[in-house]
């Protein structure tokens, strides 16, 4: 017989809640950051006389009445017109930014704004995050719930997980109500690993912590490979973000979104 069951309970609902705003906010105001200086260096400084440094670079090229837009990526370009380099204002118009205005926030060039917006939401992904963290380590939800276990991760059962999601097959009943080992090292991976290298590179390229303690970049290699640590990471964040919107349409989205806002789901009991 079908039952209702508690599936997240409140504190995981509510930080994981805070914690998609968060990062939203911080994707969409970082690309518009980055739009004031759109390449990416390895080393301490960067500038656009020291091209030898650069590893990541975007741009716009002639014809001016109809310019190209392209990403280069260690020496290799990519024809990006429309998305990167050159996109469209909202009235038609010629945009010649890293990113397009459905990306960035504020929509239009602003850095100021941006910025304010950004280290506001840093502050409460950072503040979140150790409200989940402390919450894991007291109920013991992070081993059970979010590291896989020494079984899940034996590879036999890793690669029946693998099959299965290829196979679009989606825990049901009991099952339903702990997460499989691909979801696991994915969670665990984007709050354990990727999320605080954001936070630690944010705070490594910030003037008042760097004055603080000028050792917090060199722990990256100097402040601009902090920097490109920092949007790797965020390339990872964003990544993770695609492929978790597209596995929840997949297995069953308003039964999965309706379990992370009431807390509640619908399974069919084995018993
Ligand atoms: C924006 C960045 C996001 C991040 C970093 C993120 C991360 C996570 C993490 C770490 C979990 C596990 C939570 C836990 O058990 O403590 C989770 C679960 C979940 N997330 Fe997200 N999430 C994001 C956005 C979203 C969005 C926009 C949606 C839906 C519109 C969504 C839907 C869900 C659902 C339904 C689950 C539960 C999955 C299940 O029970 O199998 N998430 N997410």
């Amino acid at each position: 017989m079908a039952r209702r069951v508690l599936r997240h309970r409140l504190m995981v609902r509510l930080t994981h809640w805070t914690n998609a705003l968060a990062i939203i906010i911080l994707l969409m105001t970082g690309l518009n950051i980055f739009g004031a200086h759109p390449r990416l260096y390895w080393g301490n400084a960067g500038s656009v006389d020291q091209r030898e440094r650069v590893w990541l670079e975007t741009g716009a090229s002639p014809p001016w009445r109809n310019p190209n837009g392209w990403i280069e990526i260690a020496g290799t370009r990519f024809d990006t017109t429309g998305v990167i380099g050159v996109s469209r204002t909202p009235t038609g118009g010629i945009n010649f930014v890293a990113f397009p205005h459905w990306a960035t926030l504020p929509a239009m060039r602003d850095l100021a704004t941006a910025r304010t917006w950004h280290f506001f939401a840093a502050w409460v992904l950072i503040l979140n995050g150790l409200a989940w963290l402390l919450h894991g380590f007291i109920s013991g939800r992070l081993w059970r719930e979010i590291l896989p276990s020494r079984r899940q991760l034996a590879p036999a059962h890793l690669w029946h997980d693998i099959v299965e999601h290829a196979k679009l097959n989606f825990p049901k009943g009991e099952a339903a109500l702990s997460y499989e080992v691909l979801q696991r090292l994915a969670y665990a991976g984007v709050a354990l690993v990727l999320i605080p290298i954001v936070i630690l590179t944010g705070l490594a390229m910030s003037p008042g912590m760097d004055a603080a303690w000028p050792f917090l970049d060199q722990l990256w290699g100097g402040r601009q490979s902090a920097r490109s640590a920092h949007f790797l990471a965020m390339s990872g964040i964003a990544g993770f973000l695609v492929l978790h919107l597209v596995l929840v349409v997949l297995s069953g989205p308003i039964r999965q979104i309706g379990a992370m806002i009431t807390g509640r789901m619908t399974i069919a009991g084995d018993k």
